[in-house]
């Protein structure tokens, strides 16, 4: 890859059916790690809010919170798509501070915004693509939402699957590029990837959608608890990161560390 990927890349490769996939990155030393492995699609979530700042959901997030992260893993990568998630109540109050916050994102060095909801933020979508700005929307378990679902839910089922596709072509009808699909039954997701020509982006979504989006500290294992059942873990990062820690913290304090190889003569 010798550009950034570009939002038609992802068109192409769902005419293509070629799978691909898009991970989180909150700094520079993963970005550019995921930017040398080629990652097409790097997501700086508002996850950042329970994963980088300690709060406990995405929704206190705020845009000061998210531009200096935006910006130090943009400037870390090369190649791939950066989308930067509009924080809870950055969008919701007009189209105008919808575009504002935007562009304050792509200023920073993103190349592409995401938003939560279906029908009813289709005009904001529309009125950010009219002004150059890639929309990837974002269906299902839409975590900014966790107080009027009443918690962290699988989304779609009966009734609600039909009004989700219908959340979906709204969202292709107004210009986004992509869409992601979180926590919903497989045969929705599946539906809804047949039903729409741009690219759905699955988390908890089932194998059918045309990418897939993880968490990295999910992927690698460093976030601590029970796991959501969509999480597979390749790593245990999280238990090789204490046993490395206890073992520096031993040769501290017995004296071991530093040696005659890590000390200046
Ligand atoms: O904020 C985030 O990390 C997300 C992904 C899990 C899709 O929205």
């Amino acid at each position: 890859m010798f550009r950034h990927v570009s939002v038609n890349d992802l068109l192409d490769y769902k005419k293509q059916s070629k799978k691909w996939l898009m991970l989180t990155s909150y700094d520079s030393l993963t970005s550019s790690l995921f930017d040398e492995l080629e990652i097409p699609v790097i997501l700086v979530g508002d996850s950042a809010g329970q994963l980088v700042f300690g709060h406990d959901s995405t929704v206190p997030v705020t845009m000061e919170e998210m531009l200096p992260i935006v910006g130090g893993v943009a400037r870390a990568n090369e190649h791939s798509l950066i989308v930067a998630d509009m924080p809870f109540g950055s969008y919701q109050p007009s189209n105008e501070l919808a575009i504002e916050n935007a562009t304050k994102f792509l200023k920073v060095g993103a190349h592409a915004v995401k938003l939560e909801g279906g029908q009813r933020v289709a005009n904001t979508i529309s009125v950010l693509v009219e002004a150059g700005i890639p929309v990837m929307g974002h269906i299902g378990l839409t975590p900014q939402s966790v107080n009027v679902f009443g918690g962290y839910k699988v989304q779609g089922k009966g009734e609600q699957a039909q009004s989700l596709l219908q959340d979906a072509k709204a969202i292709e009808a107004a210009g986004a590029f992509s869409v992601v699909l979180e926590a919903i039954p497989k045969t929705l997701a599946k539906e809804i990837t047949n039903s729409i020509s741009i690219p759905t982006i699955g988390i908890g979504a089932g194998p059918d959608t045309d990418a897939q989006v993880i968490v990295w500290q999910d992927l690698l294992g460093l976030t601590p608890g029970p796991k959501p059942k969509f999480v597979k873990n390749y790593l245990n990062m999280r238990k090789l990161m204490t046993k490395s820690v206890l073992d520096f913290k031993n040769d501290v304090e017995n004296g071991s560390f530093p040696d005659e190889d890590h000390s200046y003569s």
